[in-house]
């Protein structure tokens, strides 16, 4: 089977993690081939570059030709597919560039900094009939599979209340520290509370209201708390970006069902039924980014399937809550500092 070509575009902190998927699934023989790399700053190539839970793999495959300019490698590069791993003010220009140029794109999180450059990414994918899927990788990660499928199914009865979190140290390892300019990466709310705020959105639908409390204080620490309100439930999120670089990224959910708890502390999941003893599910341990990639093959190399685990569509609506999200949490941290 002739394999889909992949150039990957921007080779900074989270392209390592894409970088070793895309080894991993060509090892599993996934007609997968990363061609290219493309970096405006060359001393990516060959830097070692460690993010908030890792390093991820800083070695280019041999055969990938190496880029520092995105319209030169658009020019004399055959690929089929985009991996844009670019920050995220250039999340929309991008992916309506590679778009135009008749390329599938997976582009990382957050889709955009607004719900119109969103929208038009989305115009772009229909106008030029290529894939566009977002980088959320906990719609591939099994801890929160389990989540969906056991408020899906109501295994333990219906959901009441949930709690996510996601703390992390403040991401110093940006390029040009774009991470410290909300213009650039949106902050901490569009960022990182961007993954648990979506992967709720995708299980429950949309919330009936909201609540959010800010606290932005950059460089020194980030905070910021939702209540999500359901008909019947409530939902709590809360991530931190913390000044103090050891901060050991920590994130997980404790989920109130009517007959048991579920509880996720990192990758350790455990259930417990309130009238029998705790037990932990087995899971296989995957890589969520290599399933991410995996199901994106999937989606080009089959036309006519449809992404049910992560719609653009639902991306986009994403896009629109994380933007009422933030622009209550202003007004509110405004109203408050007055
Ligand atoms: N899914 C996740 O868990 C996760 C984790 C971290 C980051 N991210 C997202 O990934 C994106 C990148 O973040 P990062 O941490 O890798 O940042 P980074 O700064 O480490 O990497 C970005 C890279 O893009 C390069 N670049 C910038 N402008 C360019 C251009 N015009 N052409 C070519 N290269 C260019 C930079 O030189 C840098 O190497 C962000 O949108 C971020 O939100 C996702």
């Amino acid at each position: 089977m002739e394999k889909i070509k992949v150039a990957l575009i921007g080779f900074g902190g989270i392209a390592r993690f894409h970088n070793a998927a895309y080894k991993t699934l060509s090892a599993k023989g996934v007609p997968v081939e990363l061609v290219a790399v493309c970096d405006r700053n060359m001393e990516q190539f060959t830097k070692e570059i460690a993010i908030n839970f890792g390093g991820g793999d800083s070695t280019i495959p041999a055969g990938a030709r190496t880029y520092t300019d995105v319209d030169e490698m658009i020019t004399h590069e055959d690929f089929d597919m985009a991996d844009i791993c670019l920050p995220s003010f250039l999340h929309k220009e991008y992916t309506v560039k590679l778009l135009s140029a008749g390329k599938h794109v997976l582009c990382e999180k957050p889709m955009a900094l607004s719900y119109e450059d969103a929208e038009e990414m989305m115009r772009m994918a229909k106008k030029n009939d290529r894939r566009l899927m977002i980088g959320l990788d906990l719609h591939f990660t099994p801890e929160y599979l389990f989540l969906g499928d056991a408020i899906r199914s109501e295994e333990f009865g219906r959901l009441e209340y949930i709690h996510l979190w996601r703390n992390s140290m403040y991401p110093n390892w940006g390029a040009g520290d774009h991470f410290s300019n909300r213009k650039k990466s949106g902050g901490l709310v569009i960022d990182m509370h961007v993954h648990d705020v979506d992967i709720i959105r995708h299980f429950l639908g949309e919330p009936t209201s909201f609540d959010v409390l800010t606290y932005d204080n950059i460089p020194y620490c980030q905070t910021v708390t939702t209540l999500l309100y359901y008909p019947t439930l409530a939902v709590k999120i809360d991530s931190c970006w913390d000044k103090a670089h050891l901060t050991p990224f920590d994130a997980g959910y404790d989920a109130k069902f009517e007959r048991a708890a579920v509880r996720c502390d990192g990758n350790k999941l455990t259930v417990i039924p309130y009238e029998r003893e705790p037990y932990s599910p087995a899971l296989t341990a995957v890589d969520g980014y290599a399933e991410e990639i995996a199901y994106m093959m999937e989606l080009i190399l089959e036309p006519t399937k449809k992404n049910e685990a992560n719609p653009p569509e639902g991306t986009l609506a994403t896009v629109r809550l994380m933007s009422e999200i933030q622009e209550l949490g202003d007004k509110k941290a405004a109203t408050m500092k007055a």
